[in-house]
């Protein structure tokens, strides 16, 4: 959601953290504010309500504005507006700073503490009282880090933060708990972050604070205590994405470049995982195949884009392996009792593997208290490798997307289907569900599949074009049936984030109890066509809403027979195997919506009140 950025060098550091807060800023992105202590041991700070551009802008206009030493954020809101007054960083008695990502549940108990001892709020956050506590403990305790120690003990709720005092001006310090933390290490000079993403530029070894860690960084030192206080010492991990991987390179926006980055993370995704035309249990993890062999049931577990990714997943492993398939957005399944068939395997997918609810769900179904624990197992699908949900899981299939740095999911949800259909493959190996002449069609068809990406993306003109019959449209309908339903589900979600046009999903189907009664001249009814045995009952669901004057937009295998007429478009996709569909018909989706926007004038990379990765629930 929020970023978060700190350093401490031997040079003028404002450069730096703008640079970090401009990698971060897709996470959220009202407010950015950034904090130093200058060379007279002064706490100053500025803030500004906007984009991080703003905050830059502000920098340049006051020159005297430098120190070796400070912390930036960009903000999401949770608690009080985006104004400059609850931007952070805050600051307490001009003495501490602090920025802080997450949410502090306790807040207003602590704000009349604090205040019963003299304290004055600024702002409406729930961060403030986090600081005015540390500015607090360390008038009692004397050194930083302790007096963090004994911050983090009275605080209940979700954070990654950081603080630095004009007391101690040689460090900062941290401390994670529910919300990611990272540390880049320099020559002489060391970072903080809320996401490698924001260092890549300075550095590629990182070390990552795990839950409860808190942190004391130096300019040549590093010391990290767990959450019993103990003092550890964690892995330094070199970074395996390139610093170019962040940024737009030729594309007009990330969201474009992304998309068009498809076929080849789709094939990085496949490597590796198969083994001419087999897949490759043992690619998997050791004991992946013994695990695989058991499960009788998978309960997947996700949020927005990858919950889409899970529903086409369920038809997968009902329909070729037999497998049943339950699944559900994840703010729904944490706070429910379920009821678990023996056997299951706790699926969760997520992007960046540090979504909140998606976390929680997952610690829930196996917290020993939980009235329906006794899952089998749990499986991360995830693209962040040293994310949250990957190291909390027994056993994790990487995407390998890359940074998807568009608040729009595309290539994310791509590689999810590819990793789902990997997975359906190996589920069906291991238990003996699947042919081995099935096994070796799908594994061919999915190594066609970037080249038939690619086909889809050559028609961008076309789909461009058919973007203007949108530009006045305040509504529009999608349609599928079967495994493109959940496509017609995700293709309304991009149109709706990025353009802001209201846009529903309908089960074709569906669509005679209710929504037909939406369907006039104005509205635009999108809807995925590919050759199959519902093909024909889609056909007459699309007559029923040419009957009501509603106006078509197509994208139909070649063979399906569908013509062109007045008010109904319809863009050729190539043949493709019908497993596979879903995934090659999401790619138009995708570039309509990117052309929609295009056309509205919408901040395309990052929509209005949404973040990339949602780290509060
Ligand atoms: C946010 C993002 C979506 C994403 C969802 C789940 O809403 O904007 O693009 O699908 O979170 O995120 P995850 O990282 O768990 O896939």
């Amino acid at each position: 959601m929020c970023g978060i950025v700190g350093t401490i060098a031997e040079r003028n550091v404002t450069a730096l953290l703008v640079e970090g807060l401009r990698r971060l800023e897709y996470r959220g992105y009202d407010s950015a504010g950034l904090a130093i202590i200058d060379n007279k041991q002064k706490l100053r700070r500025i803030r500004r309500t906007g984009k991080v551009s703003q905050l830059a802008n502000a920098l340049q206009e006051d020159t005297s504005f430098t120190g070796k030493i400070g912390i930036a954020h960009t903000r999401w809101a949770t608690h009080g507006a985006p104004t400059e007054e609850n931007a952070h960083p805050h600051f307490s008695h001009d003495q501490v700073a602090l920025v802080h990502n997450g949410i502090i549940e306790n807040h207003e108990t602590l704000r009349e503490y604090l205040i019963s001892l003299g304290y004055v709020f600024t702002s409406q956050t729930d961060t403030e009282v986090i600081v005015h506590l540390l500015h607090h403990k360390l008038s009692e305790i004397g050194d930083l880090a302790s007096a963090l120690k004994a911050t983090v003990k009275e605080l209940k709720g979700a954070y990654g933060l950081a603080a630095m005092c004009v007391q101690q001006p040689d460090r900062i310090v941290a401390a994670r708990s529910g919300s990611p933390l990272v540390i880049g290490l320099g020559i002489g000079e060391n970072f903080l972050a809320s996401d490698q993403l924001a260092l890549r530029q300075v550095t590629d070894r990182f070390i990552y604070l795990e839950e409860g860690d808190i942190a004391e960084i130096t300019r040549d030192n590093v010391k990290l205590w767990d959450q019993s206080g103990q003092e550890v010492k964690r892995e330094i991990i070199k970074a395996q994405i390139s610093a170019e991987a962040a940024d737009k390179g030729e594309y007009r926006h990330f969201m474009l470049k992304e998309i068009y980055e498809q076929p080849t993370v789709i094939q990085a995704t496949i490597d590796g995982r198969i083994t001419g035309d087999k897949i490759n249990l043992q690619s998997f993890g050791p004991n992946a195949e013994e695990l695989f062999a058991k499960v009788k049931n998978i309960q997947i577990v996700a949020c927005g884009t990858s919950y889409h990714a899970g529903l086409v997943a369920r038809y997968w492993l009902e329909a070729l392996i037999g497998i049943p398939c339950q699944v559900e957005v994840a703010s729904e399944f944490r706070y429910r009792r379920v009821a678990v068939q023996p056997d299951t395997l706790f699926l969760s997918i997520s992007q960046s593997g540090e979504t909140a609810d998606t976390l929680a769900a997952l610690r829930n179904a196996f917290s020993e208290t939980y009235p329906s624990g006794n899952y089998l197992g749990s499986l991360a699908i995830c693209n962040n490798p040293t994310s949250s949900l990957v190291r909390e899981s027994d056993f994790t299939l990487l995407t390998k997307a890359g940074p998807e740095i568009g608040v729009a999911s595309t290539k994310a949800f791509t590689t999810q289907l590819t990793a789902l259909l990997l997975l359906t493959i190996a589920l069906g190996k291991a238990q003996k569900t699947l042919e081995a002449e099935a096994e070796t069609t799908l594994i061919r068809e999915l190594r066609r599949l970037p080249s038939r990406i690619d086909e889809v993306l050559a028609s961008n003109k076309t789909i461009e074009k058919l973007a203007e019959h949108f530009i006045e449209k305040h509504h529009a309908l999608f349609l599928g049936r079967g495994a493109q339903y959940p496509v017609a589900m995700e293709g309304a979600l991009k149109l709706k984030e990025i353009s802001y046009i209201h846009a529903e999903s309908y089960p074709a189907g569906e669509l005679k109890h209710g929504p037909l009664a939406l369907v006039d001249a104005n509205m635009p009814v999108i809807t995925v066509a590919p050759n199959n045995d519902l093909v024909e009952k889609l056909k007459s669901n699309l007559q029923e809403v040419r009957a009501r004057e509603g106006e078509l937009f197509i994208f139909a295998d070649e063979d399906v027979e569908i013509k062109e007429a007045a008010f109904i478009h319809v863009v050729n996709i190539p043949h493709i195997h019908d497993v596979l569909s879903p995934i090659l018909y999401t790619i138009p989706l995708q570039l309509l919506s990117y052309y929609v926007a295009i056309l509205k004038g919408t901040d395309v990379d990052q929509p209005r009140n949404l973040a990339k990765s949602v780290t509060v629930e």
